[in-house]
């Protein structure tokens, strides 16, 4: 064979294979770190499903490259583990991009490695300001706490209320959202009567309720991590009867959908401000939880943690389809910052200095609707930005 012969047979091979191959060219990884067992699996249970709802409506491959996603279980806030998952799915999965993290303490934990590794992380939940200023690799699709609560705080003022005690977890997002109410709160005219703090791994809310009871506050405003911790805390103010004495507001974690059930008639009339509500009109929306029913065989899941995955994975696509599927973090993010696109919850965009979504913040109340409890929309705070990021800095 002369060796003319043979680069012809070898192109023709060659270009046999390739009309073979699938239509992708490289196959881009993505580790997901979320609760997916334990107290809080719901909410890994969100991420999942929500991925594979946006993989349902959007096909699995962005740029002609197939997008894989790879999970690890992180039941608790525990940063230590969540560095080592991190680091498991950079060196030994290869993952191009990190997301995920219901805990703010897990996503703060894996900056070090993002900077290192030149991995973007996409955050699905995690709601304290801050985090987003330790990386510049971050982006976040969920909402933070100052976001929610300043409108939040600017309403109850307008109620007439005029003295409320706030009760939040003893982390990130609870002293976000303390700091957020008392500021706003304050300046409009108004006085935090008590600020307390409960333990993050609090179970028994008792002595709390007296101290609420105690401080002589019309309203509290609430904040605690979306789960069993908020259950019971609901249940807790409505069973020692402060439910008709002092007006509960709080960012919507408190009444999230997927506690609802459970929590019956102790979540009715409880006023949140937040980013998503199951029960939010638009049509993408009703696509959205139309898509959950047929696929897993219900919607009972779908919450705010659903969203905050749902358009993740959009910003993943848009950063794979931005740098042809090859690792290149820092020109991924930068190809984000400013996107604009609409999501279940209404319109996003991506603020390019906070890389956090500005969004609508709605004013919700728990109602019964047709004898199923659901979070109601009942006023629009447009475009809310991250209050919080850099404050003060
Ligand atoms: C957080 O740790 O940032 C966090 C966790 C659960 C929430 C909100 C924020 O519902």
């Amino acid at each position: 064979m002369t060796g003319k012969l043979r680069a012809l047979l070898l192109g023709a091979a060659a270009a046999a294979a390739m009309a073979a191959a699938p239509a992708w060219a490289a196959t881009v990884k993505v580790g997901v770190i979320g609760p997916f067992s334990g107290p809080f699996a719901t909410a890994g249970q969100t991420f999942k499903q929500a991925v594979e709802v946006y993989q349902a409506m959007h096909g699995d491959s962005a740029g002609g490259n197939r997008i894989e996603f790879v999970y690890k279980d992180l039941d608790q806030a525990n940063p230590a583990q969540s560095k080592a998952l991190a680091q498991e799915l950079i060196v030994k999965e290869k993952v191009q991009y990190l997301a995920g993290f219901f805990f703010t303490p897990d996503a703060l934990a894996v900056a070090p490695l993002m900077d290192e590794a030149k991995v973007p992380c996409v955050i699905f939940n995690a709601a304290t300001s801050a985090i987003t200023e330790k990386s510049p690799l971050y982006v976040r699709t969920s909402f933070t706490l100052w976001q929610a609560t300043v409108p939040l705080a600017q309403h109850v003022y307008k109620t007439g209320v005029r003295k409320v005690v706030t009760a939040v977890s003893d982390y990130g997002p609870g002293l976000d959202g303390e700091a957020a109410f008392k500021a706003t709160f304050e300046k409009a005219g108004g006085q935090v009567v008590d600020s307390i703090r409960m333990p993050l791994k609090s179970t028994d809310f008792a002595p709390f309720m007296q101290r609420i009871r105690d401080s002589g506050a019309e309203a509290i405003y609430a904040f605690l991590p979306a789960g069993p911790t908020t259950l019971a805390f609901a249940k807790a103010f409505a069973d020692n009867g402060l439910k008709d004495k002092i007006k509960f507001f709080g960012p919507g974690d408190i009444t999230q959908e997927p506690d609802l059930p459970a929590l019956g008639d102790a979540a009715v009339g409880i006023t949140t401000a937040f980013h998503y509500s199951r029960a939010h009109e638009s049509d993408l929306n009703r696509a959205f939880v139309a898509k959950h029913k047929e696929k897993f065989g219900n919607a009972d899941t779908v919450t705010f943690t659903s969203v905050g995955a749902y358009d993740g994975t959009h910003l993943i696509y848009k950063m794979v389809e931005a740098t042809g599927g090859k690792p290149d973090g820092a020109k991924a993010v930068e190809a984000v910052k400013g996107l604009s696109w609409e999501s279940p919850r209404g319109p996003l965009k991506l603020d390019p200095d906070s890389r956090t979504v500005v969004q609508n913040v709605y004013l919700r109340v728990t109602e019964r609707v047709d004898g199923q409890l659901q979070n109601t929309e009942k006023e629009t705070f447009a475009a809310q930005p991250d209050y919080g990021y850099k404050l003060g800095k």
